[in-house]
């Protein structure tokens, strides 16, 4: 059976953790979309050209760990505004989306432009502060030597990019289930998710 979730919103707002929790709860697969456009910046900064990188992308490409950094999320978010980069990742992302037995997509335009017709949409969301402040304790975590004040910065600049670019920009679908994590625990904004995903599917 093909049952599409779409998930998006701004960055650091819970969605990576919402989506693996809702596919893993309803045995669907995940794809975490962020991931191709971080790999298609990843080989611009190495000197790529970024229609041919995304046209050439590999899946093999997404497992590279050093895609998370904050440096890749920004050349992500650089390239994602370049109209034939997206149109060339449209594919995989409608074939993710098709598969039997579920998929999870996460991103900015899953419910707006790749799959339109999913037939539950969320748009995970929270403030800048709040999505600052998780990011820079996840990084801290991870040993990155960064401030909040930086992580900050980069969260607003990769919003005002997302949001304000002509081509598929960050908005919810009108008929998107909205989801602010900003005084929620993980395990609220999951539990969340999930009950919507239920309602959306008629599953009691
Ligand atoms: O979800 P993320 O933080 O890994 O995404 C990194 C960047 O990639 C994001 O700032 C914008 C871009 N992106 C996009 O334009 N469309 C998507 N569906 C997913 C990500």
């Amino acid at each position: 059976m093909i049952i599409t979730v779409a998930i998006d919103g701004p960055a650091a707002a819970g969605k990576g953790t919402i989506s693996k929790a809702v596919a893993a709860h309803f045995g669907f697969a995940h794809l975490d979309t962020g991931l191709l456009y971080r790999a298609v910046g990843a080989k611009v900064r190495a000197g790529a050209d970024p229609v041919a990188a995304a046209q050439m992308l590999d899946p093999r490409d997404l497992e590279d760990d050093g895609l998370r950094t904050p440096a890749a999320a920004q050349a992500a978010s650089e390239i994602a505004v370049i109209a034939e980069v997206r149109s060339a990742l449209v594919a995989f992302q409608r074939n993710f989306a098709a598969r039997d037995g579920g998929a999870v997509l996460d991103g900015r335009d899953i419910g707006t432009v790749i799959c339109p017709d999913a037939p539950v949409k969320l748009f995970v969301t929270a403030s800048a502060e709040c999505r600052a402040e998780r990011r820079f304790n996840e990084l801290v975590g991870k040993g990155m030597e960064i401030t909040l004040d930086q992580v900050l910065a980069d969260v607003k600049i990769r919003d005002a990019r997302d949001r304000n670019r002509a081509e598929a920009p960050l908005v919810a679908a009108d008929d998107a289930v909205e989801i602010d994590t900003s005084d929620m625990t993980i395990e609220q904004a999951i539990a969340a998710a999930i009950e919507a995903v239920r309602s959306a599917l008629g599953i009691c």
